[in-house]
C-alpha cells in the first residue's frame, strides 16, 4: 500500500507515519516545514519511507500507484495560523484542490483532517456530527475555521460529482510528545511554562472547557476512519471534558515547582466550550479513546522536559 502523508513532518503527521509504517504502508510524507520539523521524522530509518518537501497548494505528480492520501498538512495551532493567515486559507483550499485531484488521478482513497472548529464557538455541546457550527467568517480565527469549512466542502463535492472515495474526520484537540512547546496551544504552554517555573497563563477567567486526546488514541482513530467505508465527518476526541483553570491545576500539580496561575484577556471568539459526541466513531470504528488524562499528561510532560533540558526548540 502505498500512501502520501502531507503534513507528515508535523505532530499528528509523523505520528500518523509511524503508525502506517508499523502497518506495513510504504509511506510518503509530503511536508513544506512552514509549522513542522525534520526533527519529528528523523528517528525514521525504513525503506519504505521517502520525504519530500513541497508545498502542497502547488500541484504535485506521481508516476507510481498510490492507494491513500492523508490531508494532514495546515497550520494548526492559533498562533500559527494567526501568523500565516493567507497560507492557512490556501492550503484549506489549494491544497486540498490539489490532494483530491491527485486522488482523483490515482483512483485513492483521500482522507481530509479537519477539525473542531468547524463548530466555531458552539451552541450545543456536546458537539454531534449534524451541527453546523456557530463560526465568525470575518473574525481573525475564520482564516481556519473557514479553510477547513471550505476543504469539506470541497472534499464532499469531489465525492459526489467525481466520485472520489473520501474521509472526513474532525479532530478535536489532541496532545502529546512532538507539539512544539511554543506553538502556543493550551498543553504546551502550560507544561512549557511550568517546567519554566514561570507563572501559567490562563486566557480569561478559566471557566472555558477543552476536552483533550492524546495522541496514540487519535491516530488510531484516524487509521480506522481511513480503513471504514463511511463517508461523511467523524468526530475523534476525548469526552472527557474540563476547565481551563482545572487543566492549568492538574499540570501544575504533576510539574510541581513555585508557578502561580496568572489570568489575562480572553482572545477574540475564543469558544467557551468544547466537547465531542463520539457517538458515531464508538459505533461504526469501535473507537474510543484509551489514555487517561493522567497518563497522557505523564508522557508529554517527559518529552517537554527532555526539549527544555536540551533547548532544542
Ligand atoms: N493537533 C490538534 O489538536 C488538531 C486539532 C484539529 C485539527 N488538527 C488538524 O490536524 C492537522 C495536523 O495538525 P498538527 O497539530 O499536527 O499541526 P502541525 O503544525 O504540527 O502540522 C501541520 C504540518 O503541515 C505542514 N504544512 C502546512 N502547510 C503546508 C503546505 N502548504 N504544504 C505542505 N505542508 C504544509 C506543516 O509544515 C506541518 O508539518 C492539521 O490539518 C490540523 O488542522 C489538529
Amino acid at each position: 500500500m502505498k500512501t502520501i502523508v502531507t503534513g507528515g513532518a508535523g505532530f499528528l503527521g509523523s505520528q500518523l507515519c509511524d503508525l502506517l509504517l508499523e502497518k506495513g504502508h510504504e509511506v510518503i510524507c509530503i511536508d513544506n516545514l512552514v509549522t513542522g520539523n525534520t526533527r519529528n521524522i528523523e528517528h525514521i530509518h525504513s525503506e519504505r519511507f521517502t520525504f519530500l518537501k513541497h508545498d502542497v497548494t502547488k500541484p504535485i505528480y506521481f508516476g507510481d500507484k498510490i492507494d491513500y492520501i492523508f490531508h494532514l498538512a495546515s497550520p494548526a495551532s492559533p498562533v500559527d495560523y494567526l501568523e500565516l493567515p493567507i497560507q492557512t486559507l490556501k492550503v484549506g483550499a489549494l491544497g486540498t484542490y490539489n490532494m483530491l485531484g491527485l486522488a482523483k488521478e490515482k483512483g485513492a482513497r483521500f482522507f481530509l483532517a479537519s477539525t473542531s472548529e468547524v463548530y466555531g464557538d458552539p451552541l450545543v455541546n456536546p458537539q454531534t456530527e449534524e451541527y453546523w457550527g456557530n463560526v465568525n467568517p470575518i473574525g481573525p480565527r475564520g482564516v481556519y475555521d473557514e479553510a477547513k469549512r471550505y476543504a469539506e466542502a470541497i472534499t464532499m463535492a469531489y465525492h459526489r460529482y467525481h466520485k472520489v472515495d473520501t474521509r472526513i474526520v474532525r479532530i478535536f484537540n489532541t496532545y502529546g510528545p512532538r507539539m512544539r512547546i511554543n506553538d502556543g496551544r493550551v498543553v504546551p504552554n502550560f507544561i512549557g511554562q511550568a517546567l519554566r517555573g514561570e507563572d501559567i497563563t490562563v486566557y480569561g477567567d478559566g471557566s472555558q472547557t477543552r476536552s483533550f486526546c492524546y495522541v496514540s488514541d487519535e491516530v488510531e482513530g484516524i487509521y480506522r476512519l481511513m480503513m471504514s467505508d463511511y463517508t461523511l465527518p467523524v468526530n475523534i476526541g476525548n469526552p472527557e471534558e474540563h476547565t481551563i483553570l482545572e487543566f492549568a491545576q492538574i499540570i501544575l500539580g504533576m510539574i510541581g515547582g513555585r508557578s502561580k496561575i496568572v489570568f489575562k484577556e480572553l482572545p477574540v471568539d475564543d469558544p467557551k466550550q468544547r466537547r465531542p459526541d463520539i457517538g458515531k466513531a464508538m459505533g461504526l470504528l469501535g473507537w474510543e479513546p484509551k489514555v487517561g488524562l493522567e497518563e497522557g499528561l505523564r508522557e508529554t510532560i517527559e518529552y517537554f522536559n527532555y526539549i527544555v533540558r536540551n533547548s532544542r526548540q
